[in-house]
């Protein structure tokens, strides 16, 4: 094979990739966040959440070679820790990119570094209807502990039951 397929080969499966989100990635993550919910996050929201110490924020990038800019975001995660608790306000992966694994990647990472700033237990709310990240939950060890009825509102203008979910970290 040569050096130019080896490396065109290598692009195109070069695995995503997390790290920390910063408030330059406010923007892409808006974007994503708008494509996922009926109550989207603008930009300024996202980037005083992504500054805030109590909020932890992690983002999947795409793998391969980018130029100065760095590779897109995929997705993202955003939590906030009070004392030995947190609460994933938030994951969100852009539509392209779902069904590959990176959102699993992405949740994996966001818990472990959950865990190494201090959290214990993890809730989350999560729409009843939402098989795909109910699944992901579960597989992340989550367990259902409520139901809210109504709590989400709809595009269509009706509302969702909300489902509380909780994780022990150690
Ligand atoms: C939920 C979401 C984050 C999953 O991200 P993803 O990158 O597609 O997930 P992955 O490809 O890593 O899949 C991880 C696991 O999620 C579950 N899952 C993903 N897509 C699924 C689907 N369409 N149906 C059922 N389960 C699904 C599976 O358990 C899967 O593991 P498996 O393939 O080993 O069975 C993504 O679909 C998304 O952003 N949805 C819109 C926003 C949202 O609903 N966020 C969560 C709200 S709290």
């Amino acid at each position: 094979m040569s050096a130019m397929f080896r490396d065109l080969f290598t692009f195109h499966r070069a695995p995503p990739h997390v790290a920390t989100l910063t408030t330059g990635h406010a923007v892409p993550a808006s974007a994503i966040h708008a494509a996922c919910f009926a109550r989207a996050w603008d930009a300024l929201e996202l980037e005083r959440m992504i500054a805030s110490a109590a909020h932890f924020a992690d983002g999947v990038f795409a793998g391969g070679i980018f130029p100065e800019g760095g590779a897109p975001l995929l997705g993202f995660a955003l939590s906030r820790i009070v004392v030995d608790e947190a609460e994933i306000l938030t994951v969100a992966m852009t539509p392209d990119a779902r069904g590959q694994g990176a959102g699993r990647l992405l949740l994996m990472h966001h818990l472990d570094r959950l865990a190494q700033f201090g959290a214990r237990t993890v809730f989350l709310e999560v729409d009843e209807g939402n098989a795909a990240a109910r699944a992901l939950y579960r597989r992340a060890g989550f367990v259902d502990i409520g139901r809210r009825p109504g709590y989400y509102p709809r595009l269509d203008g009706s509302r969702a039951t909300a489902i509380t979910m909780r994780a022990q970290l150690d």
